[in-house]
């Protein structure tokens, strides 16, 4: 049976899923002559109209510097820039804006973490905790600040169907464990960590948690302050926002105290040849002209997406997911790679006998979009002993019947690869 002959109710919310469509204007596009089917919503999901309009009307009405201008328009910028990040406060509910820095996205925010928290607190010695599922930006990053300290990383074993090991994690986090690093969500696997209890246990031992929020955020309704943890850090444009623009999100106490990452303008208050004084949080951290469009856009990308409710979202993509993986399964020869109870509406998967890579360009000729490769997961690879994996990873303006032209768009790879 396949959606089209099954009773399917597409609904987000109040809204149908088709009227959810017609928002976004990249959708309705032929690709290799067929109708585009964007199944890669992982690696950047797309936008709606009032996230390319906010942006457009930015350009077209209010752009100047920000910060820095007494005249109309920098005041329009600053305002529309200081109002994203109110916006982004409340949607992840952190205690003040001050707490929420714009970065470039996750990998510059945990950059930001390593070198301005952690790396001055580390003594040789000293253990990172990290897990085996961790996207490549929450990896390396640990990885220079133990090659200039002398700190160790240590690794969180995964089980064979994608989840964190909770009873290794106990015997690895001790005295000298500094940091707690750990994805929310995989994004190879599809594989919802729970980090609460990771976090619980953190707190007993007085350590530290900073979490991958990237694939997390736009699948679930994310609470900082209900989490407790320290550091939270995502990127807009998986969460129909624009590239080059992120979030980390900390504890107001820990910012205070971690020294500026980068210097330059925004970042002061006065400088002079001997000596230079801090700007307050959470500009002490946005040295130089910041992505002004780009929180703009992330502002009207968190206000479409409460507009539909985030609950709504996540009950909608599970749907997909269970349906996806249903259908997936049926297909002979596929294996799907990451088999966690908990998931977000990620599918991982080999096939027998056609790489990765040719399947995705198949599919392409089928206008059917995946990603195929290692996505930035090389550890998450070798552990399951393959070089890449497909993976099909949806969004809430996707349905039933592109899982359908997935599967069928498989079975034509089958056919064409014999
Ligand atoms: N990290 C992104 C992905 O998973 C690019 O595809």
């Amino acid at each position: 049976m396949n959606a089209a002959t099954q009773s399917v109710i597409e609904q987000v919310g109040t809204r149908s899923v088709s009227s959810i469509r017609a928002d976004f204007p990249i959708l309705h596009q032929q690709v290799n002559g067929h109708p585009l089917v964007y199944l890669d919503n992982a690696a950047s999901s797309q936008h709606p109209q009032v996230v390319i309009d906010a942006i457009s009307q930015y350009y077209q009405k209010n752009h100047a510097n920000i910060h820095r201008g007494v005249h109309t328009l920098s005041q329009r910028a600053t305002d529309q820039f200081e109002g994203a990040r109110e916006e982004v406060r409340r949607f992840i509910n952190a205690g003040c804006s001050k707490e929420v820095i714009f970065t470039r996205g996750t990998t510059e925010a945990i950059n930001l973490v390593a070198e301005s928290f952690l790396r001055p607190r580390l003594q040789p010695g000293d253990e990172i905790l990290i897990s085996a599922l961790e996207h490549h930006a929450n990896i390396v990053p640990w990885q220079h600040v133990c090659q200039h300290t002398g700190a160790v990383l240590k690794v969180i074993p995964i089980t064979q169907a994608g989840e964190v090991d909770f009873t290794a994690f106990e015997s690895l986090i001790g005295p000298r464990t500094k940091l707690l690093a750990l994805a929310h969500v995989s994004n190879a696997l599809g594989t919802v960590v729970p980090v609460e209890n990771f976090i619980a246990a953190a707190r007993k031992a007085g350590v530290p948690v900073l979490l991958d929020g990237a694939q997390a955020i736009p699948h679930s309704v994310v609470d900082v302050q209900k989490l407790d943890c320290d550091f939270y850090c995502f990127s807009a444009h998986k969460l129909c926002g624009p590239t080059g623009i992120g979030v980390l999100y900390g504890r107001e106490a820990l910012l205070q105290a971690m020294p500026p990452w980068q210097g330059g303008g925004d970042m002061i208050l006065t400088v002079s040849f001997e000596k230079t004084t801090y700007n307050q949080l959470p500009w002490k951290f946005e040295a130089g002209t910041p992505h002004i469009a780009g929180a703009i856009g992330l502002g009207a990308a968190l206000r479409y997406l409460n507009s539909l409710g985030m609950q709504n979202i996540a009950a909608y993509e599970q749907q997909l997911l269970a349906y996806a993986t249903r259908q997936l399964s049926k297909v002979e020869g596929l294996r799907i790679i990451g088999t966690a109870p908990h998931k977000a509406a990620v599918v991982s998967f080999v096939t027998k006998n056609i790489h990765p890579h040719d399947l995705g360009t198949i599919l392409d000729t089928e206008g059917v979009a995946i990603r195929t490769g290692h996505h930035c997961a090389m550890p998450v690879m070798s552990f399951y002993g393959i070089p890449a994996t497909a993976r099909a990873s949806f969004a809430f303006y996707n349905t039933f019947a592109e899982i359908d032209r997935l599967v069928a768009a498989l079975h034509h790879a089958q056919n064409v690869m014999g």
